[in-house]
């Protein structure tokens, strides 16, 4: 499993945190796209980046994305089609975000979640399993709906 990981100046520090957890700890690879200092930079941006590697790596590819709150991060992840991304706070948000939603992006925020708890929800996130069945016929919906949706503009 291949992890694409970034933050914006909000959690560049829990980010640094996290990537040298889940390498000590967990057999996946982690490439971290940045940001390595607390100079303000934009989350799409940064979103962005994370969720063009994720889309193109295929099914096995996963994201982890850190901003101030994790409220900006999920909502640009979001609006890719493909990407599921969970703002988690605790270990129950982190296991029903893939347990229920397949959530392959992990959403955090710097500024809510302490390095303790944020490391708790990454190894649930990592070790927990879609369950599939009537949750996978919901997430089918959200593909269907977000390819076809016909937007006035
Ligand atoms: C940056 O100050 C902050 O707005 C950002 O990190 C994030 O919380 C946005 O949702």
């Amino acid at each position: 499993m291949r992890i694409w990981v970034a933050a914006d100046h909000g959690a560049w520090d829990l980010k640094e945190e996290l990537v040298v957890w889940i390498r000590e700890r967990h057999a996946v690879e982690v490439v971290d796209l940045g940001v390595h200092s607390g100079e303000a930079v934009d989350y799409p941006d940064l979103a962005d980046e994370v969720c063009r590697h994720l889309v193109a790596g295929g099914s096995m590819d996963r994201g982890i994305l850190l901003c101030g709150t994790g409220l900006g991060m999920s909502i640009a992840a979001n609006r890719w089609a493909g990407v599921r991304a969970g703002l988690c706070h605790d270990e129950y948000t982190a296991r029903m975000a893939r347990q229920h939603n397949d959530a392959n992006v992990l959403v955090m925020g710097g500024r809510v979640t302490g390095v303790a708890v944020a490391r708790a929800i990454v190894d649930v996130w990592l070790q927990e399993s879609f369950e599939g069945g009537r949750h996978q016929r919901r997430l089918d919906k959200l593909e269907y709906y977000a390819r076809t949706r016909d937007v006035p503009h």
